[in-house]
């Protein structure tokens, strides 16, 4: 049967799941070593340009790496794979393996922290222009283009405002252009929205959140075209030096066995959930794509809602910024803490956390209320969660 045309749940499952022909080893040994043993015979392969297929030092390519390049890149259908040390690795080399000084890119006001943090300091030195648009509108894209405009980039769901990206029109916009259309994709994880399938050129995403699920590695990854993908892997990835550890490779094949099954109960989870807070006569405000009052419920239900629609609720408690932080050092089961994606359920406010070196009025420009809450919904039983948010919010 071939791989291409297996359902999802079974290529999470058996791809990049090569075994081991020694031993019969059902499960990919990890292949825990920084270099390998050159032999005439492979000296002459790897000249003759049989580069891919050679092994030589952990920092270019490992076994085990390649395994789970495997699996990320059938799950998404995409030509190639290359696994980083973190997301943020993967955002950067994708974009400064093509992007350079005097370029410009566009992207999307609401973006995670830490991009945001790369795009306005460390490319601003580097004279890598960003315009940041809080809308997306063919309008504001044309009047944003440049002649150095290289890339337009965006989440597929904003942080932590949920709203949801208009793909298909960005990948139209950028064709049309001739620029290149790069998507972070963290928020919701192949199992729910392949952005391949709408014309996205390539696709970032942090796999210390759904992709390895169980929040003991910190890794990334970038798909795409083979020829962009090794481009990055032959330079700028082997000479900033970004390769994951083997073991958070072996962790990550791991893990990413049961994204159907993970995600599937979370966001089942997260629709209970989203509906009780909706009930809450303590909460001002709920944001999740699955409920009728999201304003792009219409969009998330065509783009990914027949598999659910996502993990993540933002909601507003009364009270304002001391209101959210009395809720957050309420909360019992979930944890205090800024990731997300993991089985265990997570809580932040990003007023004072993710989104607190904002000034309040950027942040309100982005939707960012100083109550609001921003849940990561894992798979524990939904009525223990249901019950700790209510005791938080009580208190
Ligand atoms: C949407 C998004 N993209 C990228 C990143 C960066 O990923 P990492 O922490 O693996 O570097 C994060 C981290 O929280 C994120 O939320």
């Amino acid at each position: 049967m071939e791989e291409m045309n297996m359902g999802f749940a079974t290529k999470a499952v058996h791809a990049g799941q090569h075994g081991d022909p020694v031993t019969g080893a059902m499960v990919s040994p990890m292949f825990l070593t920084s270099t390998f043993v050159w032999t005439p015979e492979k000296m002459e392969r790897y000249q003759n340009g049989d580069k891919a297929g050679i092994f030589t030092y952990g920092r270019s390519r490992n076994p085990t790496q390649n395994d789970i390049q495997d699996k990320i890149k059938t799950l998404y259908g995409a030509p190639a794979c290359l696994v980083t040390s973190s997301g943020m690795a993967a955002i950067s080399l994708a974009i400064l393996s093509f992007v350079h000084p005097g370029d410009h890119i566009i992207s999307g006001k609401t973006i995670y922290g830490g991009t945001f943090g790369l795009f306005s300091h460390i490319f601003e030195e580097m004279k890598i222009d960003v315009t940041f648009l809080q809308d997306l509108s063919e309008e504001s894209l044309n009047n944003a283009l440049r002649p150095n405009t290289k890339l337009i980039y965006s989440e597929s769901v904003y942080n932590p405002t949920l709203e949801i990206c208009e793909v298909d029109r960005i990948a139209q916009w950028a064709k049309s252009k001739g620029i290149v259309s790069m998507i972070d994709n963290t928020f919701l994880s192949p199992y729910l929205f392949n952005p391949f399938e709408h014309g996205i050129d390539v696709v970032v995403e942090s796999a210390t959140k759904y992709i390895n699920g169980h929040g003991d590695v910190i890794a990334g990854h970038i798909c795409g075209q083979a020829d962009f993908i090794e481009r990055i892997r032959s330079s700028i990835y082997q000479e900033i030096g970004s390769v994951p550890s083997p073991f958070s490779c072996w962790l990550m094949l791991r893990g990413l066995k049961t994204l159907h099954l993970r995600m599937k109960a979370q966001c089942e989870n997260a629709m209970e959930v989203a509906k009780w807070l909706e009930k809450s006569p303590l909460v001002e405000k709920v944001i999740y794509p699955g409920l009728a009052s999201h304003p792009q419920h219409a969009l998330a239900t065509e783009l990914y809602g027949k598999r659910g629609y996502g993990a993540m609720i933002s909601f507003v408690v009364k009270g304002g910024l001391e209101g959210g932080q009395k809720f957050m050092n309420h909360i019992k089961l979930a944890k205090y803490a800024v990731s997300l994606g993991d089985l265990d359920t997570m809580a932040e406010q990003p007023a004072t956390q993710t989104h607190g070196k904002m000034s309040r009025e950027e942040r309100m420009l982005m939707g960012i209320d100083d109550g609001m809450i921003r849940l990561s919904i894992g798979v524990e039983d939904v009525r223990d969660i249901i019950a700790d948010v209510e005791q938080a919010l009580n208190a």
